[in-house]
């Protein structure tokens, strides 16, 4: 059906995927942006402040709540577009994927290298001593999470005012500045630096696949509204 993407993966060997919350929405995980998604609907406090550093410090019961609530979705299974990616790099054809996801669902699919640009909701450190937690730990505490060392527990989830992480970063520039192909999924490329990280594409083929336009659009070789899931599972690996 999509033969010019078809086309394109045929002719590539180190594709690098670039991806956000539209990717997890076939996974039944609202994303951010869309009407349906988590910024319109109606809380006291604007979910961005809630995901900020400064209120996670000032109102830690509180952060813990929504958190749970709305950023944990444990129940999430991978999709087709999850489980194309990881097919595509066990066949050597995909050099790496970079994610703004926090859900861990990428390698729950089975892909390996997988930069977190926003950390993930499977780590979790006392703030105290570092002691690591698994996300059980945060969803089955009532309240603040907390380490055996009375220290809270903190996701290692990058919140608004907090910088990403160097390496992550620098690994993720790395593999896109060396893709042949660089296909942007499932992202509205509003936040940075994440969204900057396209600058670093030289490659042959730039692929949009995205439900709604995006500004890189008319950057584009190959441009495709529609589901990340629904189009990535047409692709023959
Ligand atoms: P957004 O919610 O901003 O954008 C999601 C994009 O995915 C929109 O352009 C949708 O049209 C598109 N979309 C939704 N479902 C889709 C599907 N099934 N197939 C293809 N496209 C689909 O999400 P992000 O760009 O990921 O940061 O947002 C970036 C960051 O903003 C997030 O990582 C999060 C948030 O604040 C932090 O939490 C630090």
């Amino acid at each position: 059906m999509y033969q010019a993407l078809q086309k394109i993966i045929d002719n590539s060997s180190r594709i690098v995927f670039f991806g956000g919350a539209g990717v997890s929405t076939e996974s039944g995980i609202p994303d951010f942006r869309s009407v349906d998604g988590l910024y319109n609907q109606k809380f006291d406090v604007p979910p961005e402040v809630i995901l900020s550093h400064t209120y996670f410090m000032e109102h830690t019961a509180e952060f813990f709540r929504f958190y749970r609530e709305k950023m944990l979705a444990l129940w999430a299974k991978p999709n087709a577009a999850h489980r194309k990616l990881a097919e595509l790099e066990a066949a050597g054809r995909l050099a790496a994927v970079v994610t703004q996801n926090v859900d861990g669902l990428h390698q729950a699919a089975g892909s390996r290298n997988v930069f977190e640009l926003h950390g993930s909701v499977h780590r979790n450190y006392c703030r105290n001593c570092g002691k690591a937690y698994p996300v059980q730990k945060i969803a089955e505490s009532a309240d603040v999470p907390r380490c055996d060392c009375g220290g809270v527990i903190k996701p290692d989830v990058v919140l608004y005012e907090e910088p990403l992480d160097n390496d992550v970063m620098s690994g993720a520039v790395r593999a896109i500045a060396n893709a042949d192909t660089l296909i942007v999924s499932g992202t509205s490329l509003t936040v940075y630096p994440a969204a900057g990280l396209l600058r670093y594409f030289g490659g042959d083929h730039l692929v949009l696949i995205n439900r709604d336009e995006t500004p890189a659009d008319q950057y584009a070789d190959l441009v495709i509204h529609g589901k990340a899931g629904e189009v990535l599972d047409t692709i023959r690996v």
